[in-house]
């Protein structure tokens, strides 16, 4: 392959001595996981309610810098008649946390850029660490995600949820069974629209997210697409992604909904907002299968995260329509019946492992069952293998290639789509196995 024109921004660093591939790592079981909470905001309301409904846990401590958010988790736990824990509130006690002897877990939602800090530091202090989406913003910190595991072997995992939805479970079963033949291409997608909730003074903490997003440009949330395509493409598992190109539009709909809706003299009209409203990036890998990849928070869309997959004998597609089609009739969908027998059929072994339980909690609590259960079923899957001493569901490996797509997109993006390398962060381990095994 010439490489000429193919840009290699990032180089491999040398690993250390002691340093060792944590593909399939195996730890030492856990009967009881003491976890501590870090960041309780939006999204760790609701998991912390999710954890008061998983057996063989313990929550230790939670951890904000904001006394309401700490209010609000404390009130949540009262209420489920939890009260022995720890409650911290300073910068940088996040730091004493992973420092403390008795937690087994660190379970970080913050803003984006304090993930990579707060895992690593918890990983050199003997923690597992699950980390919510993306779990880096660089790709230096993807290296250094990867690096600290294999020092310290230790599993980080990214709280990838969208890899539960039940289609995404389902398709990925039925691509294992061969369902789809070989499978060649994929899209993925992050379409949401986001204007209002990231403007609103009240929602993120300390708007880090609009400050963010007016910083940067390309794909800037490309896991929830990418996470269900790669376990089903084997990526790590016998093919890898080699190299993308991107391409982002112009800023249009948030420059207009912000002069629609402010005064010229609100400090909202003064920003820059440098990121395009849709950026697509296309993905080639090793062993020649593309991955089309787009993000887009905030044009007037519905809901879309395309979850589509092409083999040579079958498609799939969840958004917009969810449907199958299988040669020889590729050119129709299968009738809707068809399509429901279809799904009960080929549901995925971590499905039926969690029919029963899922029944039982769906009757108590209706709250956790929107989002098709799926964050329920990522937290219960990684509580499930810490107990059970299993490799997770999701590596450090994914985390890091999946959140590696920021930059790199970011890169390609704002230089004319030039093609980028997408490193291997396995460092050549990525043909040791062949498909991804949620482990029961
Ligand atoms: N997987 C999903 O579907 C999904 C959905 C929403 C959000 N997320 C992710 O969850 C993460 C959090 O998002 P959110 O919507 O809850 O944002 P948020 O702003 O509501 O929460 C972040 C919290 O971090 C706290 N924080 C800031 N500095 C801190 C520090 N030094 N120590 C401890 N806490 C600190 C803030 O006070 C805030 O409460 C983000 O990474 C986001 O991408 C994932």
């Amino acid at each position: 392959m010439q490489h000429s024109t193919l840009y290699n921004i990032f180089n491999t660093p040398e690993p250390k001595s002691n340093q060792r591939s944590v593909l399939n790592l195996r730890c030492k079981p856990i009967d009881n996981v003491r976890i501590a909470f870090i960041g309780l905001g939006m999204r760790t309301k609701s998991a912390l309610k999710r954890y008061m409904h998983i057996e063989h846990t313990q929550i230790k401590a939670i951890c904000d810098i904001v006394p309401d958010k700490c209010n609000h988790a404390i009130s949540i736990l009262q209420e489920h008649g939890v009260c022995d824990f720890d409650i911290y509130m300073q910068q940088n006690d996040w730091r004493v946390i992973c420092e403390r002897e008795d937690i087994d877990l660190i379970y970080i939602s913050t803003h984006y850029q304090l993930h990579t800090p707060i895992a690593i530091y918890a990983m050199q202090h003997g923690k597992h660490v699950a980390i919510e989406v993306p779990a880096a913003v660089t790709v230096q910190e993807c290296w250094q995600l990867v690096d600290t595991a294999e020092q310290t072997q230790r599993h980080c995992m990214m709280l990838e949820n969208c890899n539960y939805g039940s289609f995404e479970l389902t398709t990925l079963n039925m691509a294992q069974q061969g369902l789809f033949g070989e499978v060649i291409h994929g899209e993925g997608a992050y379409i949401h629209d986001l204007k209002k909730l990231i403007l609103d003074t009240d929602a993120y903490w300390n708007m880090w997210r609009l400050k963010f997003h007016a910083q940067k440009n390309g794909n800037l949330y490309p896991t929830h697409g990418l996470g269900p395509l790669c376990h089903i493409m084997n990526i790590h598992r016998g093919d890898k992604l080699s190299y993308l190109t991107s391409t982002s539009t112009k800023q249009f709909g948030m420059r207009e909904f912000i002069n629609e809706n402010y005064d010229n003299n609100h400090e909202f009209a003064a920003l820059n907002y440098s990121g395009g409203d849709m950026n697509t990036s296309l993905i080639k890998t090793t062993k020649g299968k593309t991955i089309m990849l787009q993000h887009d928070i905030t044009s007037p869309r519905p809901y879309n995260r395309i979850h589509l997959i092409s083999g040579t004998k079958g498609f799939a597609q969840k958004w917009p329509k969810t449907g199958i089609a299988l040669a020889p009739n590729g050119l129709e969908y299968i009738t809707d019946d068809k399509l429901q027998e279809m799904l009960e059929l080929y549901k995925h072994p971590v499905q039926r492992q969690m029919e029963t339980v899922l029944e039982s909690i769906d009757k108590q609590i209706p709250e956790i069952s929107k989002n098709d259960s799926m964050d329920y079923i990522m937290d219960y899957r990684l509580i499930y293998c810490l107990k059970k001493g299993l490799p997770l569901d999701q590596d450090v490996y994914d985390a890091a290639e999946w959140s590696s797509v920021m930059e790199l997109s970011e890169y390609s993006a704002n230089n004319f789509s030039t093609p980028v390398e997408i490193p291997d962060f396995t460092r050549g381990n990525y043909k040791q196995t062949d498909s991804i095994v949620y482990h029961i």
